[in-house]
């Protein structure tokens, strides 16, 4: 739950692959849950390790229990309890990667999930919540990352925190305005390039449009009046990646 993910700074994650992962980019499991059957899988017994080396507590469940935390039928055999990991606005080095995301409001965890997964795999610097978003630690949204919730630097600032940093950004800051004229396609990019997306029910702000460089509109043939905000996002992140 929200409140308990707020008050403890922690956080759940489900899957062998997705601890496994976790270990592998320095975080150990404050607490390793596991199923019996899979107490033989040779990465488990790694994480167990790792888990009672970082002090951590490990535990032993039946199904029921899986169950129970888990929340579904058919729970992953693997769970763990990880702390939170935000990176301030002011740590981030912009030349350190030619793409970053920033997100205004964003409300679906699966999308936030989806964008994030989709922000690793493209080598972004990071992604920036900005204002009020949903939790990327919500069980929903770190499922949607696929383990990519480690991996990717997350950031949350406050809008006229962001408007501030965003005027010392060195490259371009883009936009996107389901009525702006410039086809993404032509947009002229400068590295390290800010996406900004905007809230999948309002959309972009104007008045975060316009403290925009520039502001595009990917360009729609059919009669969807706008793309999913996840689908623009990745469609965006590999355009200035280009
Ligand atoms: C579902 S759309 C928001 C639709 C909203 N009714 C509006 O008028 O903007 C969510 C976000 O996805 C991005 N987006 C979706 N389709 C887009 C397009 N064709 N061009 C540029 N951005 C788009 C924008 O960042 C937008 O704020």
């Amino acid at each position: 739950m929200r409140k308990a993910r707020e008050e403890s700074g922690q956080f759940l994650a489900e899957g062998l692959k997705i601890v496994t992962e976790a270990i592998e980019l320095g975080q150990a499991p404050k607490v390793l849950i596991y199923g019996a059957d899979a107490a033989q899988h040779p990465l488990l017994q790694k994480a167990i390790s790792t888990t009672y080396d970082a002090r951590g507590q490990v535990i032993e469940v039946n199904r029921e229990i899986l169950e129970k935390i888990a929340r579904r039928d058919n729970p992953q055999a693997v769970l763990a309890v990880f702390d939170q990991v935000f990176t301030p606005l002011e740590a981030l080095s912009p030349h350190s990667a030619d793409v970053w995301v920033a997100l205004h409001m964003v409300r679906d965890p699966g999308n936030l999930g989806t964008i994030i997964r989709t922000a690793d795999a493209a080598g972004c610097g990071g992604v920036i919540l900005v204002g009020d978003c949903c939790d990327p630690y919500s069980v929903e949204a770190v499922r949607a990352t696929m383990g990519s919730i480690f991996a990717v630097p997350i950031v949350k600032a406050k809008e006229a925190e962001f408007i501030a940093w965003r005027h010392r950004w060195p490259g371009s800051v883009v936009g996107t305005l389901l009525t702006a004229t410039v086809d993404q396609r032509s947009a002229d990019y400068r590295r390290p390039t800010l996406i900004l997306m905007g809230n999948e029910q309002a959309g972009l702000t104007p008045e975060l449009a316009a403290v925009c460089d520039v502001n595009v509109k990917i360009p729609m043939r059919g009669r969807a009046d706008s793309l999913n905000l996840s689908v623009a996002t990745g469609i965006m992140i590999y355009a200035a990646g280009d």
